[in-house]
């Protein structure tokens, strides 16, 4: 089977599109914090009830796997319609910095994990990393979530299908 059979395939896979959001530690201890980090997945699923757990599949090498690598909070947030610009923005390759692709996007920083968990997101998590699962050229991360929120946003989600952002059709 080629590459190509494959990705076309999984293109037909509908999927829902989160933002994985972490904050870098401080480069000195109790000196100012971090950069956030934020990167566009499709690759994320609820793992269990109980315990809580979530899984997100980053490929190895990208800044979000070497960050998760040593940095075990994180935030996961359920990107709705309107935000396709941050799915955009958060998926551009070979980026240097992320500080001011969130400049100018609303967001509240989790009180557990320290991330962004943006505003306009049909809902949040907090999540601590129980487990690391190196899988061919992807780490899956899988998360213990300590906190969910469901904001009161209309609309419905932002879906990726056959390479391309969607609406649900109804
Ligand atoms: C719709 C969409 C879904 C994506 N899903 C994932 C994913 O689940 N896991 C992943 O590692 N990268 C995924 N990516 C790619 C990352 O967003 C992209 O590689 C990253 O933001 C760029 O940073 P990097 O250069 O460190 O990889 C996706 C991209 C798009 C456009």
């Amino acid at each position: 089977m080629s590459d190509e059979e494959f990705r076309a395939a999984m293109s037909r896979l509908a999927a829902g599109v989160v933002l994985v959001t972490a904050q870098e530690p401080p480069l000195a201890e109790g000196g100012p914090r971090g950069e956030d980090v934020g990167m566009t997945a499709t690759a994320f699923m609820s793992v269990s009830l109980d315990p809580p757990l979530v899984l997100v599949s980053l490929r190895e090498g990208s800044r979000m796997d070497d960050l998760l690598d040593e940095q075990p909070l994180w935030g996961v947030s359920l990107l709705s319609e309107a935000q396709r610009h941050v799915a955009g923005r958060f998926a551009m390759k070979g980026r240097i910095s992320d500080r001011l692709l969130f400049a100018d996007l609303p967001y509240a920083r989790g009180e557990l994990c320290g991330a962004p968990l943006m505003g306009g997101a049909l809902a949040t998590l907090e999540c601590r990393t129980e487990s690391r699962v190196p899988a061919g050229d992807h780490t899956l991360v899988i998360g213990r979530v300590l906190r969910a929120q469901v904001p009161p946003v209309e609309g419905g989600p932002l879906t990726y299908f056959r390479g391309r952002y969607r609406q649900l059709g109804n």
